[in-house]
């Protein structure tokens, strides 16, 4: 039995070689395709090594920089555009900007009259100060006040005052003229004294009138926001 497997064995290696002889004499790749000549379409400056052909890669080399170049510039300025376009959509509308600024005279508001005008939905109040009055906010002492602020940084021009005439407790409109000041604002809502340079005095609310943004063209105007 066993020679008989033995003999089984010798023949399966004897086939294994034969197999692998004749592999190796015929191979099963595709040798034989022919191989791609692209001679034809290279370019006849690349062929030589001579200083004319190096010359000729030189000057396409600056064509392709000068190239990237444009490119790039162009890439940027299209960037530079959208960027534009998207932030001038996020800013506010021509109407908006119109409202968010206004221009007012002075001219016609006479010494110790207070106006009244409207920008961006809120009171503003202009309040041409008599020298009087101007004398007695300077001489506040501002350690007694709520919130310590001196007449001079309320005020541009020491004639002028112009505040948001919005009570700083709840939001209502204090009356110009009234109140325990004289020359100053009184809220009737719930009792609120402001002097003559809005700063409170008496009463709920918390802080002074607030002073909006604002600054004189000419002598006799003013523009806010
Ligand atoms: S809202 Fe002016 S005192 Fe309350």
């Amino acid at each position: 039995m066993s020679r008989f497997l033995v003999s089984i064995r010798s023949f399966e290696n004897c086939l294994n070689a034969s197999l692998l002889t004749f592999c190796l004499k015929n191979r099963f790749a595709h040798t034989d395709l022919p191989k791609a000549n692209f001679q034809e379409h290279r370019r006849k400056s690349l062929e030589s090594s001579n200083v004319s052909a190096v010359r000729s890669i030189d000057q396409r080399k600056t064509t392709t920089y000068a190239m990237s170049f444009v490119a790039g510039v162009a890439a940027l300025y299209g960037f530079k555009s959208h960027m534009l376009h998207y932030v001038q959509f996020l800013s506010p509308s021509r109407d908006v900007l119109v409202e968010a600024q206004i221009e007012i005279s002075l001219r016609d508001i006479t010494v110790g009259k207070v106006s009244i005008f409207k920008w961006r939905g809120k009171p503003i109040f202009v309040y041409h100060r008599p020298p009087f009055i101007i004398e007695q906010e300077k001489l506040v002492n501002i350690a007694d006040l709520r919130d310590p602020v001196s007449d001079d940084d309320r005020t541009k021009r020491p004639e002028w005052l112009i505040v948001i005439g919005i009570c700083t407790h709840l939001g209502c409109v204090p009356i110009p003229n009234a109140g325990i000041v004289p020359g100053g604002f009184y809220c009737p809502c719930h009792g609120s004294h402001f002097d003559a340079a809005g700063r409170v005095r008496k009463g709920p609310a918390p802080t002074n009138l607030e002073i909006p943004e604002y600054k004189f063209l000419t002598d006799d105007t003013i523009i806010l926001g």
